[in-house]
């Protein structure tokens, strides 16, 4: 049987959209339930346009509405992406070690509280860095510091704003995180990736 995911977002959807390509109907992973803290979050017309369950938390900090849908799922496996908010340590402590999250930089630079969307890649400039690149990590109590399972790099180049890199880091998420869950369901719980997702550019 495949294993569970649950995909919680808060917003765009792309890389749900992106696990969603990558797994086919023999994948050992499918998608079963898509969350989210927002229900003008365009990532849930990913969902309804699969027919995949959604459900808009009416308090996302209470552990109740989380539990009671990744247990009537049967989830294995619950996936961060692009999801914006904290999830409850009630959540965090009954799915220890099976949730991932992604994240748009090579942490634990450019991580934490605050760190989300442009600022990131505002501050990866700032610092003059010569690469970026996507993050999947094991997510515990606290934002962007649990484990790190794999990592996909890419240049910063001359002439970069921070929409031209997220745009490429972007890219490496949309390898990196299809590539994190096969690996999670072909092991049966998030285990460290090591083949290269480098950049192919
Ligand atoms: C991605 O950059 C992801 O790393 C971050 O939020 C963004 C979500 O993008 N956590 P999308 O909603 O998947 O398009």
């Amino acid at each position: 049987m495949p294993m569970h995911v649950a995909v919680a977002v808060s917003g765009r959807g792309s890389n749900l959209d992106a696990l969603l390509r990558t797994l086919g109907p023999d994948a050992p992973a499918r998608v079963v339930l898509v969350v989210s803290d927002r229900r003008d979050a365009p990532a849930l017309h990913q969902a309804a346009a699969r027919a995949i369950p959604s459900i808009v938390f009416r308090d996302p900090s209470d552990p109740q509405e989380w539990l009671e849908a990744l247990e009537r799922h049967a989830v294995g496996l619950l996936v961060l992406a692009g999801y914006l908010r904290l999830v409850p340590s009630g959540v965090i402590a009954r799915y220890r070690d099976r949730i991932i999250n992604i994240h748009p930089a090579l942490l634990p630079a450019f991580g934490g509280r605050g760190m989300y969307g442009r600022r990131v890649h505002e501050a990866v400039l700032a610092s003059g860095a010569s690469e970026s690149g996507a993050t999947v990590h094991l997510v515990d109590e606290v934002y962007d510091r649990g484990a790190i399972l794999g990592q996909a790099r890419v240049p910063v180049l001359p002439g970069d704003d921070p929409e031209r890199l997220a745009a490429r880091v972007l890219e490496a998420e949309h390898r990196l995180l299809p590539a994190a869950v096969l690996a999670a369901a072909a092991a049966g719980r998030p285990v460290p990736i090591h083949e290269s997702v480098e950049s192919r550019q």
